[in-house]
């Protein structure tokens, strides 16, 4: 399948792939040692840092879209801004298509870090504890690689920093705000507490679960805790609605089809001698497919109604939107993937990843791109210590999984430009360039 090129041309190649830094776009190896680099790891092991220390929570990276913006710059990439509030999207390339998106969200959780460490958060009460610190600084960094091998790609990779993962559906909004219009195919990352440093994992089909969140008012008579038959005791009923929930999935689920109900906040009354009006309760369920998430949500509705209307309550339930759908890898960028990582890390290093209950709003990009791919950056380095989970006041980062972000995502996104460039020439029957 070689090209017939004249010598010029292959002169050309040859200078091309020699490029700047060494390593040619095409050999994912040769990039993870480019981003291994002690210059490229200072400088994205200190944006990482400079992220960590300011963090901001959904709809408010101000500083952060600032920090994405200022290194894009003097990088010499182009970007649009803002997208979504915060939103930034860049562009690497020749401008043309095909487009292929590379992702990173960019928002920090309502929490207090724990960890004392130099670069600890300096914003009480708010921490990066799910790691859309490293995200940031990753793409970041396969900006870098891509930005040096410009003159090499086939096409435009496109950087979509968003905000607002942690519930905020900040991937519909970028949707909406036209940040992914034509773009054939997607790649998110994750790094990962659980999956060891050195490994890349990921598995076809579904990959996160599909998450909703309900919240239900039960409604009785309050009145004296010593008289309850003058009262409807709206306690009582949401207690026995929290029980019926739980069968939803024990007696209703098949047992192969993952699925959760989960009520995490019950509130009502305030005193030991009170029956309050009303109670709160408050809850999410997972699923992996769209008809199990529906029939789910359905039958909430239903068994909380029903339920609280046995003890002759009545209650309202909402669901906030927007929901996400489940994550479901491609298959033919699952193959393509385990191709693209096998050749960066070996293929030994290169794992399936257990599917998750966890939520992702990476799902919500595809509803508006054809094929889209989620995976995982292990930092798991057990001579270190203990690996404090994801959301954990005591959540780290192990700095060293960064150069591994940095090179998949550059890998991915320069390989798919390049397989499908030469698709598209083959199907068009357009020579190879033989004009020159
Ligand atoms: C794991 O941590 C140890 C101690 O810091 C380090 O020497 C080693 O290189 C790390 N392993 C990997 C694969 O990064």
């Amino acid at each position: 399948m070689a090209p017939r090129a004249p010598p010029l041309l292959l002169l050309l190649l040859v200078s091309a792939a020699a490029g700047s830094c060494g390593a040619a776009l095409g050999d994912p190896a040769g990039l993870l040692r480019r981003a291994k680099e002690a210059e490229f790891v200072d400088w994205v092991v200190g944006v990482r840092r400079r992220i960590h220390e300011n963090p901001e929570l959904s709809y408010e990276e101000f500083a952060t879209s600032e920090l994405v913006r200022r290194e894009l710059e003097a990088m010499g990439i182009p970007y649009r801004h803002p997208l979504a509030v915060t939103g930034v999207v860049a562009t690497v390339g020749t401008g043309g298509p095909p487009f292929v998106a590379l992702r990173a969200d960019m928002d920090a959780l309502p929490m207090q870090e724990s960890v004392e460490w130099e670069h600890k958060s300096k914003v009480p009460g708010k921490m990066h504890a799910c790691g859309h610190d490293a995200h940031v600084a990753m793409l970041l960094g396969s900006a870098k690689i891509l930005q040096e091998h410009r003159d090499e790609l086939q096409g435009t990779a496109v950087l979509v920093f968003q905000p607002a993962e942690e519930g905020g559906g900040g991937a519909k909004k970028m949707v909406e705000a036209g940040a992914v219009e034509n773009i054939e195919a997607m790649f998110g990352i994750h790094i990962f507490d659980s999956v060891p440093i050195g490994v890349l994992a990921s598995r076809p089909g579904p990959v996160m679960a599909g998450s909703g969140f309900f919240e239900a008012v039960v409604s009785g008579k309050g009145g004296h805790a010593a008289l309850p038959h003058h009262t409807i005791d709206p306690i009582l009923a949401a207690s026995n609605v929290i029980l019926s929930l739980q069968q939803l999935v024990s007696r209703e689920a098949d047992p192969l089809d993952s699925q959760v109900v989960t009520v995490g906040k019950f509130q009502g009354g305030g005193a030991f001698n009170v029956i309050p009006d009303s109670v709160t309760i408050g809850g999410t369920f997972r699923a992996f497919s769209k008809e199990s998430f529906d029939r789910l949500k359905q039958r909430i509705e239903q068994v909380i109604v029903a339920q609280a209307s046995v003890q002759r309550c009545s209650a309202t339930v909402g669901f906030l939107e927007p929901s996400f759908p489940p994550v479901i890898n491609d298959p033919e960028l699952h193959d393509f993937f385990m191709k693209v990582a096998g050749k960066m890390v070996g293929p030994g290093d290169v794992r399936e990843k257990q599917p998750m209950m966890g939520a992702e709003d990476f799902s919500l990009y595809s509803e508006a791109i054809p094929r889209t791919y989620y995976s995982f950056v292990g930092m798991l380095n057990e001579t270190r210590g203990p690996q404090a989970a994801h959301h954990n006041p005591f959540f780290t980062i192990n700095e060293d999984a960064l150069p591994y972000g940095a090179a998949i995502q550059a890998s991915l996104a320069a390989r798919y430009l390049l397989e499908h460039q030469q698709h598209v020439a083959a199907a068009a029957k357009v020579e190879p360039r033989d004009e020159l």
